[in-house]
């Protein structure tokens, strides 16, 4: 039977109460659908880390509804501050200090001394915490190294009966998931890239912010984003990148005019071939496509994927780099 709910007042109420027994609710944020737990518990937090499987190592998001909440859990400053007043609720993880004596469940920062925190902007995301009334840990809700979920069937195809309860709320708007920002560095530093852009969040700062979207701390070699050196992102079916034409019996993920695209040795790319997702080349219509084509054509059988190129600018860096990492786990 479908764990899947349409978000109404009565079946977020339920969902609270799924949470404030120890069990994983799925819902809606703008970026991607989570796969929720109550952070204060370590029992609901493990949870989620077996319904993934995801590696112990990789810390999880922390859901607030605003800054306030944060106060609770995490050594604030002010320069985070601002950025939350700046982008939250919105597509922003702010990685803080914990609090020493803070009753968020240790697992949920993988072992680290730090806590990512992000206020969603989703109604339903929003309604959830305030009904749960404490701060709920959702990684994304798929299975650890695969498509993100950005529609609630993604969710039970990737997950199944390990979910107790999918609220739906629709399509992602953004459909790519937050930029992660570590505020506990001298420098702010992009771990992840996301929809927010690091010379945005300069500008609100007014300090130089770095980014390392693929690098090791220098003392210990762990990464400084776990998340971001594992297996990501994965299509089952193989993906190539850059691609100038498409082989027989591959889908083309397209960005832009297929004008110059062909078969090749055989002229046209048939039509139902072709996935585009953005005729126009708008960046932000192609990110939110971009998990709902992947998983399509995933359905459909073909030996592979040929993707255009996307241009390394603005959202286009955010999108080529899960395009990458899913090419590369494939290799591994
Ligand atoms: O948009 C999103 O962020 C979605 C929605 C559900 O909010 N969540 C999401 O969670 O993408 P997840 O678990 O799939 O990705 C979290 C990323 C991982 O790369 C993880 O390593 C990093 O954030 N992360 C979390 N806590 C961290 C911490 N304390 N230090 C460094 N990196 C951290
Ligand atoms: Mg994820």
């Amino acid at each position: 039977m479908t764990k899947i709910f349409p978000a109404t007042k009565a079946a977020i109420a339920e969902a609270a109460e799924i949470l404030r027994n120890g069990g994983l609710v799925a819902f809606p944020t703008e970026t991607v659908y989570g796969l929720g737990a109550d952070a204060a518990s370590e029992a609901a937090v493990a949870r989620i880390f077996a319904a993934k499987g995801r590696p112990a190592v990789n810390p999880l998001i922390v859901h607030v509804t605003d800054w306030k909440m944060v106060e609770d859990y995490a050594q604030t400053n002010d320069r985070a501050k601002l950025l939350a007043a700046s982008f939250w609720p919105g597509p922003l993880s702010i990685i803080l200090k914990r609090k020493t004596d803070t009753k968020l469940a240790q697992s949920v920062s993988a072992g680290l001394d730090t806590v990512a925190l992000r206020a969603p902007a989703h109604p339903v995301a929003q309604q959830l915490i305030a009904a749960l009334d404490r701060p709920i840990a959702a990684p994304s809700a798929n299975r650890s190294g695969t498509l993100s979920p950005t529609a609630p069937l993604h969710v039970e195809k990737s997950l199944g009966t390990a979910v107790d309860m999918i609220l739906a709320g629709g399509k992602c708007a953004i459909g790519l998931e937050s930029t992660v920002i570590d505020m506990t560095a001298e420098m702010p530093t992009v771990l992840r890239a996301g929809f927010i852009l690091p010379e945005t969040i300069a500008d609100v700062l007014g300090e130089d912010v770095a980014t390392a979207y693929d690098t090791v701390t220098e003392e210990t070699g762990a990464p400084l984003s776990p998340g971001q050196l594992l297996r990501h992102y994965a299509p089952d079916t193989p993906l190539r990148l850059k691609a100038v034409d498409a082989q027989e019996g591959e889908a083309l993920l397209a960005f832009g005019s297929v004008r110059f695209m062909g078969l090749r040795g055989k002229g046209h790319i048939p039509e139902k071939d072709i996935f585009n997702l953005s005729e126009n080349g708008d960046l932000n219509e192609a990110a939110a496509n971009l998990f709902a084509m992947l998983h399509e054509i995933d359905q459909k059988g073909y030996k592979g994927i040929a993707v255009m190129d996307i241009p390394a600018a603005g959202l286009g860096i955010a999108i080529n780099d899960r395009l990458k990492r899913a090419a590369r786990a494939q290799q591994d």
